[in-house]
């Protein structure tokens, strides 16, 4: 038989990505099952297109095949998304391939997302009955990020997304960009609907697939879950963008409205004054830039990287730590300071003390989180404050140790 002659594959490869050279790329990747020794098999959403994990120097990677010149884009989307603090899965590059019978394909590889929920976990299982109300939050915060940042995703479904943990709530990621269009500036009010029309069929398909399987959890009402997020979008949606209009001496409410908006974990950019509707009113608009207010404060004076509702519980601790400091020295305390205090005294102590106890299933924020929430717990209880050495150590005995270790730590 002849040999026919096939052009190599070309990467394009982020500086940070392992040396993808050595897999298969002879082979399209529907082949590589029983060829590619380091697959993993990982739990995994409905897909069209080929996808496959493999474990590269104890990492696992995505690589999905798509048709020829698609990969790139859906690259550099992923890309610009990361770029924005957007929530999506992390870009690592693309490869155009030749393969026979397959002829010529593109490959995009994108970091494996860890601790991640897929959607049937969460609609399946009973014992997670409590994350469903998160999941629909999550799903509603994660599409107004994507509008406010100009972001028309064009495929919103549960396959398309992963949930990760965070405090209680779930954080929704964004993991399939392949028909996502970028739009400078916010995105157009009749893009934005499309989008949730989009998501609202596509849920409802995916949740009546469940139920015709006969999977899915008793008492979900599939038919109104799709209409249920639809609706939390716009009742965000408008509170976000909503103008005020007060009075010339109501100056106040324009540091209420940014407050209140910085407590849902909305930044504010350009603040708008319009006073020509008359001189006893003043029209207040404020530009809401993202959803990443606790995250950013946290980061930058921390240098810890936790999701938005972690952040903005430890940012509580610190503003807590700030007004004690305050009265106890008798004068300001910047929240720098208050926040190093934090850091050394009590974020630091309590994660080195449990983390290694923790798994690799958990982050330290995330771990922190929940000794807070058992410090809650008990103190509840107890009718009094337990303190957080005795919650962390608590926590340790009864949640982290499994019953023959505690034997061997007392
Ligand atoms: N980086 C990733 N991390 C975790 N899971 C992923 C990742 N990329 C893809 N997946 C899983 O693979 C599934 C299919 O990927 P997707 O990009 O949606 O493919 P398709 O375009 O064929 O729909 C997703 O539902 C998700 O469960
Ligand atoms: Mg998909």
């Amino acid at each position: 038989m002849m040999q026919m002659c096939q052009p190599g594959p070309i990467f394009s490869l982020r500086s940070s990505a392992p040396d993808f050279r050595d897999l298969p790329w002879h082979l399209p990747v529907a082949a590589w099952p029983g060829v590619e020794t380091r697959l993993e098999e990982v739990p995994c959403g409905l897909h069209r297109h080929p996808v496959l994990f493999v474990n590269q120097g104890g990492e696992i990677y995505a690589i999905k095949e798509l048709p020829s010149g698609l990969a790139a884009q859906e690259d550099a989307l992923l890309e610009q998304i990361q770029e924005m603090g957007l929530p999506g899965v992390q870009p690592m590059g693309h490869v155009s391939t030749h393969t026979q019978p397959r002829g010529p394909a593109s490959v995009l590889i994108t970091r494996y997302l860890d601790r991640s929920l897929p959607y049937r976990s969460l609609f399946l299982t009973s014992g997670l009955m409590r994350y469903r109300e998160a999941l629909l939050d999550s799903i509603t915060g994660l599409l107004v990020q994507l509008h406010l940042a100009g972001v028309y995703w064009g495929d919103c479904s549960l396959s398309n997304l992963l949930f990760r943990r965070d405090d209680g709530a779930l954080q929704a990621y964004l993991v399939d960009a392949e028909t996502a269009e970028f739009h400078p500036g916010r995105l157009p009010p009749d893009r934005r609907l499309y989008d949730l029309e989009i998501m609202e069929d596509n849920i409802d398909g995916e949740l009546s697939e469940l139920l015709a399987e006969g999977t899915l959890a008793e008492g979900i009402p599939v038919s109104e879950i799709g209409a249920y997020i639809r609706l939390r979008y716009q009742r965000l949606w408008e509170e976000i963008t909503r103008e005020i209009i007060f009075h010339p001496d109501e100056r106040y409410r324009i540091q209420e409205r940014i407050r209140a908006l910085n407590e849902l974990g909305f930044s504010v950019g350009a603040v708008q004054l319009d006073e020509s509707g008359g001189s006893d009113q003043v029209r207040l608009r404020v530009q809401v830039t993202d959803r990443n207010f606790h995250r950013r404060q946290l980061e930058g004076l921390t240098g810890i990287t936790a999701e938005d509702h972690q952040a903005h519980k430890m940012m509580n601790e610190i503003q807590e730590i700030k007004a004690m400091l305050s009265y106890e020295h008798n004068r300001s305390t910047p929240l720098s300071a208050a926040a190093y205090h934090w850091m050394e005294h009590i974020y630091s102590p309590t994660v080195e003390r449990l983390l290694s106890y923790a798994g690799s299933k958990i982050t330290a924020p995330e771990l922190y989180c929940q000794v807070l929430e058992h410090k809650w717990f008990l103190s509840e209880r107890q009718q009094r404050d337990v303190g957080r050495e005795a919650a962390a150590e608590d926590y340790l005995q009864q949640i982290l140790l499994p019953p023959s270790q505690i034997a061997n730590e007392s």
